[in-house]
């Protein structure tokens, strides 16, 4: 019998204009657009394989080697009800198309970085998921077609279904369809833009970003501000920084936008805290950094880690820097930063190191250098493929 199956991988992405809030909760129509830029796939990824198949008698889930039930998931309902309509359609209009749409299906799907890490997963799980149920249901569908789709999944997730700087712009209509990421600019254009993902320790596990941005839209005045009068503007500027690679501009908005978002999250009442000692040091130590002229941007997502942009140029300094005020951070150096017995570069002669203690080992448990690259990849499924000829997981938790 023929085996259909599809194995495709996506990437994480870090916004420089955060989204936060909805207008409508279950289409996840979000209150303004937001800009984000997509990181390699070579550091951070979902990885997902998909199978259908008569044999199978229900649909069935595994998340990173534990099996999760699919029903309780309405957002992944969702994903698969859209999918497997238009496959549906595909099949009416041309009967020789094989009967996909009526088979059950098991999805596997696995990250290769630690949820413990804090680093959020879902905007490329989810990506992946869809990009991977259009492979499958051979959809003749775009990134921005697609977006839609993933975004019923969690928000962030439509910017993964594109590579470089990807907008999603939050659309007007009522059911969702003009709520789609479009690409700014690919990874080519700006390639030495690169990242320093800062795994800040936090036994603490925060306010989601689900519930947290419905409660700052339900009480904070300052998001009403953000959203009329400040995020418009900022896309504007963004999306120009971007487009003439001007990295000052693209910096200041990058840090402006994460203060505000955690303002607006101070904001809320009560008010949400994702950012603790270590991140409030990490903001000093790049604006001490940053006084004779902008070398690097911070911005922090729903909890304390830090995601570090800057040229290539500056990464060694920047990571000198950190290394002094963390002790102790790991560093698994894929892009070749540090360069083998050589010893870490001096700090700069003019920064202050009285902006901040240095930190207890392990305060900063771990950082990842990466870089913008591109968007969801098909992988060979006799190679990558996460499920066994029997359809179930090859590896289990
Ligand atoms: C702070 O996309 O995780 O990372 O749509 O409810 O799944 P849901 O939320 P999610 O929120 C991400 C919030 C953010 C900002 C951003 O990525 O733009």
């Amino acid at each position: 019998m023929a085996v259909f199956e599809a194995t495709c991988s996506a990437p994480v992405n870090i916004a420089v204009i955060k989204y936060w809030g909805k207008r409508d909760t279950t289409l996840i129509l979000p209150t303004n657009s937001s800009l984000s830029v997509t990181l390699s796939q070579d550091q951070l990824h979902s990885k997902t394989t998909i199978r259908a198949s008569a044999d199978f008698t229900s649909d069935r889930l595994w998340l990173n080697g534990i099996e999760e039930s699919i029903e309780k998931n309405k957002r992944l309902v969702a994903c698969l009800r859209e999918t497997r309509a238009l496959r549906a359609e595909n099949e009416a209009k041309d009967p020789a198309l094989p009967k996909l749409s009526g088979l059950k299906i098991h999805i596997c799907s696995e990250n290769n970085f630690p949820t413990a890490a804090g680093l959020a997963s879902s905007a490329s799980g989810y990506a992946c998921l869809v990009y991977t149920l259009s492979h499958l249901f051979q959809l003749p569908l775009d990134a921005s077609d697609l977006s839609v789709i993933a975004r019923q999944g969690s928000g962030s997730a439509c910017r993964s279904l594109f590579g470089g700087f990807v907008a999603w712009e939050m659309g007007e209509k009522a059911d969702g369809s003009d709520s789609k990421a479009v690409q700014i600019a690919p990874e080519t254009h700006w390639p030495d833009l690169q990242a320093l993902i800062c795994v800040v320790s936090d036994e603490k596990k925060g306010t989601s970003s689900t519930a947290g941005m419905q409660l700052t839209l339900e009480t904070s005045p300052l998001l009403q501000h953000r959203i009329k009068e400040v995020v418009p503007q900022r896309m504007e500027s963004m999306i120009a920084a971007i487009k003439n690679k001007d990295f000052a501009t693209f910096a200041n908005i990058t840090m402006q936008d994460s203060n505000q978002f955690h303002a607006v999250c101070l904001d809320t009442y009560p008010p949400i805290f994702y950012l603790n000692d270590i991140s409030r040091a990490i903001i000093r130590i790049i604006t001490e950094y940053n006084k004779d002229g902008v070398k690097a941007a911070y911005t922090f997502d729903a909890g304390p880690n830090a995601v570090i942009y800057a040229p290539q140029q500056n990464m060694a300094e920047i990571y000198a820097i950190l290394s002094h005020f963390f002790p102790g951070a790991s560093f698994d150096n894929p892009l070749g930063l540090l360069k083998e017995g050589s010893a870490l570069l001096p700090l700069p002669s003019t920064f202050d190191t009285k902006i901040s203690p240095v930190f207890p080992q392990g305060s900063v448990k771990q950082i990842l250098h990466t870089k913008a690259d591109d968007g969801p990849r098909v992988l060979d499924t006799a190679q990558h493929g996460l499920l066994n000829t029997e359809g179930l997981p090859k590896r289990l938790a």
